[in-house]
């Protein structure tokens, strides 16, 4: 998939080693963005038990694959397994982690507490959140630090984390609930208002193919538009508005007392309600 530019090459003097667990979408993604972002890939080791055509080639530029033998501490560990794949995953990385090695996690509902009991004691912890359009380096990840990382340590997680798209930092750890809600689970709401769109434009007469395209490019171009435009969401709406005319007459509609804002509160209080019970 086509990444957007990087700028800078802010990982060129990673200081050490850094070991990625789980090479997949995820993971794959934060590799390719930190080697476009300078890191050397000879201090870059992978683990990942069936690696894609992709990252076994990267072993032909320096990246060490599931190596075995003598293996020393790493500057950062980025988790990258599914949630459900911890348990066995994080001890393969007890051989890496060492006093000051920093680890970063963004396995959804994986919280620092179960982080820290997971690795040795004293470990500094990032428990971050992405979402899916990290893939082409557009994510927006919301990071919680514990206790125990420095303020290096904390600038080399936003470097790290910088390489699939944007970083928020939040200091309350309860946050990641309503986090996941919004911007975790949030592309999948946007696909569905392209689903939709196209449904709507099936239902008013257009072929199925036109609406289906006219949909995705209306999502997709807005989504650029706001991307790149200083203006807030709410006024490049009013801007697209003229008062009495055809936009005005759909979003009297969508603005309704059952309209989106309502029904999207209901949906975000489902997704955090339901991230806090997966939690425990
Ligand atoms: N995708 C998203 O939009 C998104 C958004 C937010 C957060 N996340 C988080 O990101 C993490 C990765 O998601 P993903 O979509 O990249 O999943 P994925 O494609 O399934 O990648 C996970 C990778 O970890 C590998 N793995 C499993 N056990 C391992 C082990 N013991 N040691 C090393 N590697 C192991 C898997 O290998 P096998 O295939 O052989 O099992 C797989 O390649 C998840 O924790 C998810 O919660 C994802």
């Amino acid at each position: 998939m086509k990444r957007a530019k990087v700028g800078g090459k802010p990982l060129r003097d990673f200081p050490g080693r850094l070991v990625l667990l789980g090479a997949g979408k995820m993971g794959s993604a934060m590799l390719d963005g930190w080697l476009a972002r300078g890191l050397d890939p000879r201090k870059l080791i992978v683990l990942e038990p069936q690696p894609a055509k992709d990252v076994k080639a990267l072993t032909r530029r320096g990246v060490a694959l599931n190596p075995q033998g003598k293996l020393q501490n790493a500057a950062a560990i980025v988790i990258a397994v599914k949630p459900q794949s911890a348990p066995e995953a994080l001890p393969t990385l007890r051989p890496f982690v060492g006093k000051s090695t920093l680890a970063v996690s963004i396995m959804a509902g994986r919280t620092l507490g179960f982080l820290q009991n997971a690795l040795p004691p004293g470990t500094a912890v990032v428990r971050a959140m992405p979402n899916t359009p990290a893939a082409i380096g557009r994510g927006i990840t919301v990071a919680t630090p514990n206790r125990k990382v420095s303020a290096r340590q904390r600038k080399l997680a936003g470097d790290l984390l910088a390489a699939i798209g944007t970083v928020e930092w939040v200091s309350d750890e309860s946050l990641m609930d309503a986090v996941t809600a919004v911007s975790g689970s949030g592309p999948a709401y946007v696909f569905l208002l392209a689903e939709a769109l196209a449904q709507a434009g099936v239902a008013a007469g257009l072929p199925a193919a036109l609406a289906a395209k006219l949909a995705r490019e209306t999502v997709a171009g807005s989504g650029e538009l706001l991307h790149r435009s200083p203006l807030d969401a709410a006024v490049l709406r009013e801007n697209v508005t003229s008062p009495g005319g055809t936009t005005a007459a759909a979003l009297s509609v969508l603005m309704g007392q059952d309209g989106l804002p309502p029904l999207m509160r209901a949906a975000v209080a489902a997704a955090t309600a339901r991230s806090r019970e997966l939690a425990g």
